[in-house]
């Protein structure tokens, strides 16, 4: 590796950091309007909504243990950036009678960084 090539990926990655770590604080304080009805991290319980460890590729409604709406289990969905992303922009727009009483996230810019912070956070 030159000299030079070294030089400007460590310019690369000084740069990038800060960035990522500010778009994860940015959907962890995100999240705090959903932490009261959901949990994060395996094995911990459900609350008013379902514990969301391994979400991300998951059928939706599929968490063991908890009550879904016949509307969410029978959606058909799976999870992911493109389903996540409607379903915090108006969950009872995406899945009309879901129980998830949630008015939704209108700033797309605010919902990419909240699912940025879910995909790492429910590992
Ligand atoms: C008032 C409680 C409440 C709040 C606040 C809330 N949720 Fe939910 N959430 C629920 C409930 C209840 C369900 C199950 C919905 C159903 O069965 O129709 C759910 C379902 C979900 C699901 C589908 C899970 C699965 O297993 O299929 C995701 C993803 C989700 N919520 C994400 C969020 C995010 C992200 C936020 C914050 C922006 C949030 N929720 C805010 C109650 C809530």
């Amino acid at each position: 590796m030159s000299k030079l090539f070294a030089t400007a990926l460590t310019l690369a990655i000084l740069a990038s950091t800060p960035a990522l770590a500010s778009e994860n604080e940015v959907g962890e304080k995100l999240f705090l309007q959903c932490k009261t009805c959901h949990t994060l991290k395996a094995g911990q319980p459900n609350g008013v909504g379902p514990n969301l460890h391994g979400v991300i590729g998951a059928k939706a409604g599929s968490h063991a243990g908890f009550k879904y709406s016949p509307q969410l289990k029978a959606s058909g969905l799976v999870w992911n950036d493109a389903t996540l992303d409607s379903w915090i922009a108006n969950p009872r727009l995406k899945v009309k009678g879901t129980r998830m009483v949630f008015i939704g996230i209108p700033d797309a810019a605010k919902r990419k960084a909240l699912i940025a912070y879910l995909k790492h956070a429910t590992k």
